[in-house]
């Protein structure tokens, strides 16, 4: 029975030291209710009195060294399998890193920043008002009554009967001379919307840029010159400006006011459709009715007004020849600017 039990351990022993042995069908091999040894101890009843203890003695031994090598090789696998983890996420800090990448500004932000940089810099401040305007503000008080034919040239959204989406920035004309004594120079940047439909010179939602200057002596000279200074500084020195007659219910006179195309220099091309001259805003004095409408009196102040598309504008400094693409947000356009 000592051999027998001497055999186990040394068999046990050497299938625990082999490479990728199974440590938990060893055990059960040996340890286990069926195991080689526990089968030994059972036969221990035949054996005589005086040798019970001796072979019960061996017998606990040999299961202490194999539950001692049992739990050495364990241990040993799992630090064996730690060091090959962490061999295989091995970091190496000296790689470059990936960069994130990093936006910016869309063009139409970055065009409308530049128009205000330029009239806050000759002393004009900001204002604003809401896109969703009433019909008061948008029509009426700039002298376009209902039934007016400029509402079919602004036929606009309507979120109830006298609410609307604005159909330009002028609204907010009114509403700084409302609550703001002259002498005023104020900007006006913002979204406008027409029901137009989208095709390459027309969105339904736009951005224009109003100005308006209210003094004693303001004169149609103090509109030309004040814009002529913008066209130079936003297109460059070499660029004119020219005035057309024009109408616009709330000034008088009125302008269109075109700038020497950008493309051609004003040969005439794809962009300015062949006439060398690009229409980029609409001007002129303000009228009478709008002053005294917000109670300003006509007799003793008078002011100009204006108001820019910003995409016309972003199209034409950057030759950009269809507006949809500043809304589709396509990464291979933005990237561009
Ligand atoms: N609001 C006019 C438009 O959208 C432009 C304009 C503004 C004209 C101010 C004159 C003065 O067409």
């Amino acid at each position: 029975m000592k051999e027998k039990l001497t055999s186990i351990r040394q068999e046990a022993l050497a299938l625990i030291a082999q490479d990728g042995a199974d440590l938990e069908q060893i055990k059960i091999k040996y340890l286990g209710k069926k195991g080689e040894l526990t089968a030994v101890l059972r036969g221990m009843g035949a054996l005589s009195a005086e040798e019970r203890p001796v072979v019960g003695q061996l017998a606990n031994e040999v299961r202490a060294d194999i539950e001692a090598a049992l739990g050495e090789k364990a241990q040993q696998l799992r630090a064996s399998a730690l060091e090959a983890q962490l061999k295989a996420e091995k970091l190496d800090v000296t790689m470059p890193g990936s960069s994130p990448a990093v936006g910016h500004l869309h063009p139409l932000t970055q065009v409308q920043r530049e128009l205000e940089d330029i009239f806050i810099g000759m002393g004009f401040s900001i204002a604003e008002g809401p896109e969703v305007e009433l019909d008061y503000y948008n029509f009426q008080a700039l002298n376009i009554p209902e039934n007016h034919p400029a509402r079919d040239t602004q036929d606009t959204f309507y979120i109830a009967e006298n609410v609307l989406l604005r159909s330009q920035t002028s609204p907010v004309q009114v509403r700084t001379m409302e609550h703001q004594k002259p002498p005023i120079r104020i900007i006006s940047p913002g979204r406008v919307y027409r029901s137009d439909a989208l095709d390459a010179t027309h969105s339904p939602l736009f951005h224009q840029l109003e100005g308006l200057v209210v003094d004693k002596g303001i004169t149609m000279g103090d509109l030309k010159g004040t814009l002529e200074i913008f066209a130079k500084k936003m297109f460059g020195e070499s660029t004119r400006i020219r005035f057309r007659p024009h109408h616009f219910p709330f000034t008088e006179p009125s302008a269109e006011v075109d700038v020497s195309c950008y493309v051609c220099g004003g040969k005439g091309c794809r962009l300015c459709k062949g006439e060398g001259w690009i229409e980029i805003l609409g001007a002129g004095m303000v009228h009478p009715f709008v002053l005294s409408n917000c109670g300003i009196d006509p007799e003793e102040y008078s002011g100009f007004a204006f108001g820019l598309g910003v995409e016309r504008i972003a199209m034409k400094k950057y030759g950009i020849d269809d507006i949809r693409l500043f809304y589709e947000n396509d990464e291979r356009f933005l990237e561009q600017f």
